[in-house]
């Protein structure tokens, strides 16, 4: 989609629709009373009468109305003023482009960025209406064989800014919420290409292709050299899989030259079928979003090289199989992890843990400043705080207080839970060092406990996104999720 940034009066703009916001109870927002006068009161004439409540996400198409240059008008609901904050106001952006798109309008100029939202400015609002524009208008039909059945067609949208000094700060914003919504874009795409084609090698081939005009240092490891390097716990989940994995390296230098890196180490586990400790098979096929940490490392690089970052930043990303198989993984198998310490792999289900445990090990030789892992890695995550926030757990405060922040401000939240040694004792083992496994009790907590035994020499957080990584049922599909979290967060460091 094309996005411009405009001034002036809306009336006035030549388009073909105008979107205007509407508060519960009719009310007009301020934004649009310019084009209700030049309607001569058109507008609050329709609103007053009912035919919109203002309910959050509701929308009205409204044709040849008086006054008004563009074809079209599309009042949108707001929901209640007083309650009117980021949330609302991408889902009004949200719903009211799926009305474009659905209504077959091509272009829009839209008042809503003139809203006033709690807690933003013009930067934040040109920002996040394109991110949810963009949002709205995403398709995935590659693998569908009449695409154009289903191409959206809003093609340009004009956002609008009160005044000069505002217009600066919305052009920034334009170009951020786009950089943004091409890395949610693509982390949208990995996921959600089906499993037989997105393997490790594709990850490996992704990740080249990203990295064309040498912006980014890309590097592959293949089984012979973690074999050497030691990855016992990354290659003993690949076994049972007929596809090599791969362990993939992405340096973007865009900092000084002595600037310690952030690093980003993302699960790639393209399909997840539990090993020997097989899944049950409803639903199974949602497991090829198993490798969304390592899709939303691509899509945060591709973010940052976008907007040129003045930061330095790694993405780490250990890619496999699981699957059963006479070569597979085993319960009660014991392994060597590149750390030197020893794992008896109790449920060859709890996979994730076994390949970041090596990455995580690995990535410490880019010396960073801060080690954050995404990761789809717990049923028990979803249990405890659903789809609507990711899980948040680290061995520093100060890192998990930025990433917090970070969610929070990109509306991309994430929630701590607690790291207390108290938890490490279900890990115990009779015959390694550790388990990969605790009991079933606060399993999202004791996941980061394993992980955080390879991770003491570093500030390390890590982003459980098993629930907010895609969406089930009728709108099943890939977020990009968290993306946008680790963009602000990297925004913020640069
Ligand atoms: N990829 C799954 C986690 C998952 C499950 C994400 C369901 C989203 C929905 C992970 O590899 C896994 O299987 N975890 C196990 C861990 C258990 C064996 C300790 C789980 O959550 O059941
Ligand atoms: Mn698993
Ligand atoms: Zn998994």
């Amino acid at each position: 989609m094309q996005f411009s940034v405009k001034t002036g009066d809306p009336a006035q703009l030549r388009s073909a629709c105008l979107l205007a916001g509407v508060f519960e109870g009719g009310k007009l927002a301020a934004s649009a009373n310019a084009l209700d006068r030049a309607s001569g009161g058109y507008l609050a004439k329709i609103t007053r009468g009912g035919a919109l409540e203002g309910r959050s996400g509701q929308t009205l198409l409204l044709f040849q109305v008086p006054g008004i240059t563009t074809a079209c008008v599309l009042l949108v609901g707001l929901g209640a003023e007083k309650d009117f904050n980021l949330r609302a106001y991408r889902k009004s952006v949200y719903k009211a482009v799926r009305a474009l798109n659905d209504s077959g309008i091509k272009e829009a100029v839209s008042t809503l960025t003139l809203l006033a939202v709690r807690d933003t400015d013009a930067y934040q609002r040109t920002r996040h209406a394109v991110e949810a524009a963009e949002d709205a208008s995403y398709r995935f039909d590659d693998c569908k064989s009449k695409p154009e059945n289903h191409k959206p067609t809003l093609q340009k949208l004009m956002l609008l800014a009160a005044n000069r000094e505002d217009m600066r700060a919305a052009e920034r914003g334009m170009r951020d919420g786009a950089a943004i919504a091409a890395g949610v874009g693509l982390a949208k795409d990995l996921g959600n290409l089906p499993p037989n084609i997105c393997t490790p090698t594709y990850l490996a081939n992704a990740a080249h292709k990203l990295g064309k005009g040498g912006k980014l240092k890309v590097t592959v490891l293949e089984a012979a050299q973690m074999k050497k390097l030691g990855m016992g716990a990354l290659l003993a989940v690949s076994r049972g899989s007929r596809q090599p994995p791969k362990l993939i390296t992405m340096e973007y230098r865009g900092g000084a030259r002595d600037a310690k890196p952030q690093v980003l180490v993302g699960k790639g586990i393209t399909f997840d079928s539990g090993g020997i400790s097989i899944k049950p098979s409803a639903a199974m096929d949602e497991m090829k979003f198993d490798m969304c940490g390592a899709a939303s490392v691509f899509g945060t690089l591709k973010a940052v090289m976008q907007m040129e970052l003045k930061i330095n930043l790694v993405g780490v990303v250990p890619s496999s199989e699981n699957l059963p198989d006479g070569n597979a993984v085993k319960p009660a198998d014991i392994v060597k992890t590149m750390s030197g310490q020893t794992v008896e792999i109790l449920n060859t289900d709890a996979e994730g843990r076994l390949i970041l445990c090596d990455a995580l090990t690995y990535a410490k030789r880019f010396k960073p400043a801060a080690i954050v892992d995404m990761a789809t890695l717990t049923g028990a995550c979803v249990i405890a705080l659903g789809n609507v926030v990711s899980g948040l757990l680290g061995n520093d405060a100060s890192l998990v207080k930025e990433l917090w922040d970070a969610g929070e401000k990109a509306g991309d939240r994430a929630w701590q839970l607690p790291l207390y040694e108290d938890y490490q004792d279900g890990l115990k083992s009779n015959f390694a060092d550790f388990a990969n496994v605790a009991g079933r009790e606060g399993g999202a907590i004791t996941a980061a406990c394993y992980l955080s035994r390879f991770t003491k020499d570093m500030r390390w957080a890590h982003l459980d996104i098993a629930g907010t990584a895609w969406k089930s049922g009728a709108e099943k599909g890939a977020t990009g999720r968290p993306v946008p979290l680790l963009v602000q967060y990297l925004l913020d460091r640069a």
